[in-house]
């Protein structure tokens, strides 16, 4: 895909790495259509990207808003060609101490709210497009004090698996991002408990540049560069 004039919607552009994508993907001349969850913090970003940049408020826990974004963003932008789904909440604590009501919240912004969004973007982008969603390395390295939010990004790894499979015929790519730990505060902001010491976070906007270069190619997942900063793309996930 030329990034240059494809229309995509970012869901979750009020976010670090979000905000970080829409800017990557204006600077390479896409238009974009944002959506986020908190209303002011989306007009600035909307702002930012330029004066008429669509812009929607949406919670996770709404899937048929979730589900809305797609038809919406297509609508506005005159056709779709790739959807980011930067989406997400962390939570920490021992397996046996994190209560249901903070797991279920994780499944519904990690997983819910993400098959949601893609499951109606998909029919509607052309041959060539492609969706993206942003997991993590816990997803196939699960971490003590991170159960609940391991299992949520490896659901959606799974769902996006799967969904590959099946768009690979229609030519249209599904793309993990199974990013590191960064420097965006995302612990900081747990819906419960405290982060377990962690290592200093990788530069997120180089995996920022990485997700807007796996938009382009033809590669399926982004993940760490083994042993050095950044991230490399894979043409086939594994
Ligand atoms: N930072 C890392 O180390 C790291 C590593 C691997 C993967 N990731 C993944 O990257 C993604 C972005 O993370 P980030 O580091 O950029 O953190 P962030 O700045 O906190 O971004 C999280 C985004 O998710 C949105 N969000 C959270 N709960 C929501 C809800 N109920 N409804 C709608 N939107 C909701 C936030 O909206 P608000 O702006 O309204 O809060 C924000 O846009 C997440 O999926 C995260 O799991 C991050």
């Amino acid at each position: 895909m030329e990034l240059s004039g494809a229309r995509v919607l970012v869901a979750g552009a009020t976010g670090v790495i979000g905000h970080g994508i829409t800017r990557e993907l204006t600077a390479r001349g896409a238009r974009t259509a944002l959506a986020g969850r908190d209303a002011a913090r989306l007009v600035t970003v909307a702002d930012a990207t330029g004066p008429d940049t669509p812009r929607r408020v949406f919670d996770a826990y709404d899937l048929d808003g979730c589900a809305a974004l797609a038809p919406w963003a297509a609508e506005r932008l005159g056709g779709l060609d790739a959807v980011v789904c930067a989406v997400g909440a962390v939570a920490f604590g021992p397996a046996d101490t994190l209560l249901d009501a903070h797991a279920e919240h994780l499944v519904t912004v990690n997983l819910l709210a993400p098959a949601a969004l893609l499951r109606a973007a998909l029919p509607l982008l052309p041959e060539g497009g492609a969706v993206l969603a942003l997991t993590g390395v816990v997803a196939t390295s699960p971490q003590p004090g991170m159960a609940d939010y391991s299992a949520s990004k490896a659901a959606l790894a799974a769902w996006l698996t799967a969904a590959r499979a099946e768009q690979r015929r229609r030519r249209v790519r599904v793309v993990e991002a199974r990013l590191g730990h960064l420097d965006t505060g995302l612990v900081d902001r747990a819906v419960a408990g405290t982060p377990p010491p962690l290592p200093p976070g990788g530069d997120p906007d180089r995996a920022v540049a990485a997700v807007a270069d796996a938009l382009t190619g033809d590669a399926e997942l982004v993940r760490p560069a083994p042993g050095g900063p950044g991230c490399v793309l894979q043409r086939r996930a594994r």
